[in-house]
């Protein structure tokens, strides 16, 4: 029997028979060839019906064969340089073709371009084409770098709850939901408070699933479920754990460009821009950044940019802010040390300046702005109390938390990675809404 290969196989089986089992993505008529462009989930190849080879019933069911159709196609393998595809380069004469189902004529995704609305009402479909294909590939090729990488620096994999029953990340964009008689439960906007219990019993460890956000931000980097990678390390203070970060993108990068390429090109993504990405990144203090944001404002004339740029020392970053920082380098960039007013409660002060924390974040080139967020965190017991009770954060809940710097406390530290937001840069896309099968943003939950 003919074997059954997968498409990012084929270039094993040039000069052989395969079977292939797919769809038709499009299909083009020239008299007696007709070209279908199959995908099967792992490629896009093209396959040519030639009227000589077959019968012609089946030459003519083939040249009507509607977009999406299932199939099963037996044919002998080429490689031709022009053969169109995803990696393209390959071609299936085809000898026999069985259709599984002829999809219906009314197929709303046709091969043209459609507005975005549009596109996400059909998400369910428009995963289907060539350019999301490639994105969620790339997702796919990002997340298990992740793990790879981790997995191999003697990290432990342990996952923290999405119900939980306090905010972490700031009261403001909680989901909130009733829990039988134990009153409100949150969705988790962080698994790192639990991440925190758990490197006191394994070291290092991390997280790695949905996080919610009620986030009000209608931006292109803002889902309000996102997929969040969450390392945290015992004994690690902030030069250390910039080295992780360093370590982990640059393994990622390297990933996406060696086992991605074919998707990349098809993204039309400038790859030299992602060979730059190799540490060691730059790592800049948040009062060096702060300095060269405000000199850039005192010098700007042009009225409506000085008011987008409008900057002091102590306030958080806009995205035209960390655009400005990223423009000097073709690399990430750190920057540490912020103001503690702009950051969550649970971060170390820095000492003899207790105003700025122990925290960095991780800025990526090209205007894709935060990647990382992350801190060295409160190691003192009673300054975490009072940090709590400042927030209006509900005690009770952070009895456990407490416990933690209260037996065998140590130094430790770690940060927040958004998958969409890393898979967006690597793909160079405008919005991270594409870098997830499917989105939540605060105007859309279906499909
Ligand atoms: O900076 P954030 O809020 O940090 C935390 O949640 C920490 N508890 C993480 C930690 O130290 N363990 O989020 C971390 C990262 C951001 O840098 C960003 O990449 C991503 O998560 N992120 C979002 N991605 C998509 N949509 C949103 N609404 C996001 N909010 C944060
Ligand atoms: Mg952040």
């Amino acid at each position: 029997m003919t074997e059954h290969v997968s498409v990012s196989k084929i270039s094993n089986y040039i000069g052989q028979d395969v079977v292939l089992k797919g769809w038709v993505y499009n299909r083009t008529d020239k008299g007696k060839l007709v070209f279908l462009l199959v995908r099967d989930g792992s490629g896009f190849i093209q396959c040519v019906a030639f009227k000589g080879d077959l019968t012609p019933e089946l030459f003519e069911t083939i040249s009507k064969l509607p977009q999406e159709s299932s199939v099963i196609i037996t044919g002998s393998v080429r490689e031709d340089k022009r053969a169109p595809g995803i990696p393209g380069g390959f071609e299936v004469g085809i000898k026999d073709l069985q259709v599984v189902q002829a999809a219906g004529l009314d197929y709303p995704m046709a091969l043209k371009d459609h507005g975005v609305d549009f596109a996400l009402d059909n998400r369910h479909l428009w995963i289907r084409m060539q350019s999301q294909w490639a994105i969620l590939r790339v997702r796919v090729r990002v997340m298990s770098a992740v793990r790879e990488y981790l997995d191999g620096q003697g990290f432990f994999n342990l996952d923290t709850p999405i119900l939980t029953p306090a905010a972490a990340e700031g009261t403001t964009t909680l989901f909130e939901t009733e829990y039988f008689d134990e009153g409100s439960a949150f969705l988790a906007q962080t698994g790192q408070l639990y991440n925190e219990a758990n490197i006191f019993a394994f070291g290092k460890v991390y997280c790695y699933g949905p996080t919610f956000r009620a986030e009000k931000s209608k931006t292109r980097r803002h889902l309000t479920e996102f997929w969040m990678l969450e390392p945290e390390i015992a004994f690690c203070d902030l030069d250390q754990l910039m080295d992780i970060e360093e370590g982990l993108i640059t393994h990622i990068a390297q990933s996406v460009l060696k086992d991605c390429s074919a998707e990349l090109k098809f993204l039309g993504r400038d790859l030299s821009k992602l060979e730059s990405i190799t540490g060691p990144f730059p790592r800049m203090s948040y009062d060096d950044a702060a300095k060269y944001l405000i000199d850039l404002y005192e010098k700007e004339t042009d009225p409506e940019r000085k008011e987008l740029l409008k900057f002091e020392w102590g306030m958080d970053f806009g995205a035209p802010h960390e655009t400005e920082i990223t423009k000097l380098y073709d690399k990430p960039v750190f920057v540490y040390g912020y103001p503690s007013a702009v950051k969550a409660f649970y971060m170390e002060p820095w000492e003899n300046r207790p105003e700025v924390c122990k925290s960095v974040d991780l800025l990526a080139p090209e205007g894709y702005g935060e990647i990382c967020g992350g801190s060295e965190r409160m190691s003192d017991p009673d300054k975490l109390l009072a940090r709590i009770q400042k927030e209006g954060l509900p005690e009770e809940a952070f009895k456990w938390y407490l416990e933690l710097r209260k037996y065998g406390s140590v130094p430790h530290a770690g940060f927040g990675m958004g998958t969409e937001r890393v898979t967006a840069w690597m793909c160079g896309i405008e919005h991270i809404r594409e870098a997830i099968p499917f989105p939540r943003t605060i105007k859309r939950i279906y499909p």
